[in-house]
Order: structure tokens, then C-alpha cells, then sequence
């Protein structure tokens, strides 16, 4: 196990799209377990591959309260389930100390592989679909904050940059 680098905006390799993994094999399982190692460290609920600067389609989120419930996501999709939008606030380990409500879908059906390479389905609803929502954008290279304004993005630049020195 290893603890990996966890990348933070406005870190350019943030903006790539991931692919989609080919073989789950070993390597993958691998990664995923240092992926899952690193959130928990990072007191993360979830993250993304792309995060931590592998830019394949994979996820690792645990919502439990005793971090013992890790999800492994690969090759993720989701589809609404109603039209109803949640109204939970997120946050994102690669923007550290902002929480922004955006448009998500309140209710979403998961359809994605697990560590054996096995399809599942999974309704999630509440934190766990905003949660689905915004990992799987960030396999595309969006950040939850790429909709705000442009001095409120200035703000956060110059906060996070502050933090580092
Ligand atoms: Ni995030």
C-alpha cells in the first residue's frame, strides 16, 4: 500500500480526461487500494483517479461513518432517477476548504464494475449520488467549481496557493 499525491486545483492535470480501464487485473486492484488508503488518510469521502494523476475510469468512495464500507467504481455511469435535485453542499479534497451547492440530481442509478472486474447496479440517493456525481466529473476533468465566478475563483487561487508556502 501506498499513499499517493492527491493534486490540487489549479494543477492542470486535473483537466484531463480519463479513459476508460480496459483489463481490471491486479495493477488496477492495486491502485485502487492505494486510491481508497489515500482518501482515508485524507479524511475524503470520495476520489477520483484523476485526482492523485492516474487518468483511467476509476473511483473509490466510503460514506460510513466508520470508514469500513470502502466502493470501488470502474468504468462508471450513472442515470437519473426522477428529476429531483438535491440540495447538499460538496466539497473536494483538490479544492480543500470550499463547499459549493450545485445542480445534481438528488437520485441517480450507478452502473459500474467492482475490484473483480464484476458489473453492479446501485441506486444511490442523498450524499451518495452528489457524491457519484462529482467523482465521475472529475474523470472528465471538471471541477465542482468551475461555474463560479471568475473573483470567486481568484479567491480560491490565492487561498490555496497562500497554504502552500
Ligand atoms: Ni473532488
Amino acid at each position: 500500500m501506498a499513499l499517493l499525491e492527491i493534486l490540487e486545483y489549479p494543477d492542470p492535470r486535473l483537466r484531463t480526461v480519463a479513459r476508460p480501464v480496459a483489463e481490471v487485473n491486479d495493477e488496477i486492484r492495486q491502485l485502487v487500494s492505494d486510491m481508497l488508503e489515500t482518501m482515508y488518510e485524507a479524511n475524503g469521502v470520495g476520489l477520483a483517479a484523476t485526482q492523485v494523476d492516474f487518468h483511467q475510469r476509476i473511483v473509490v468512495m466510503d460514506l460510513s461513518e466508520e470508514c469500513n464500507q470502502p466502493q470501488v467504481l470502474i468504468n462508471p455511469r450513472y442515470e437519473p432517477i426522477g428529476e429531483e435535485k438535491s440540495d447538499l453542499q460538496e466539497g473536494c479534497l483538490s479544492v480543500p476548504g470550499f463547499y459549493e451547492l450545485l445542480d445534481r440530481y438528488a437520485r441517480i442509478r450507478l452502473i459500474a464494475l467492482d475490484r473483480d472486474g464484476k458489473e453492479y447496479t446501485k441506486e444511490c440517493e442523498g450524499l451518495a449520488a452528489v457524491c457519484v456525481q462529482h467523482e465521475l466529473d472529475h474523470l472528465e476533468g471538471k471541477l465542482f467549481i468551475d461555474n463560479l465566478s471568475r473573483l470567486k475563483l481568484d479567491r480560491i487561487k490565492k487561498k490555496l496557493g497562500k497554504k502552500k508556502r
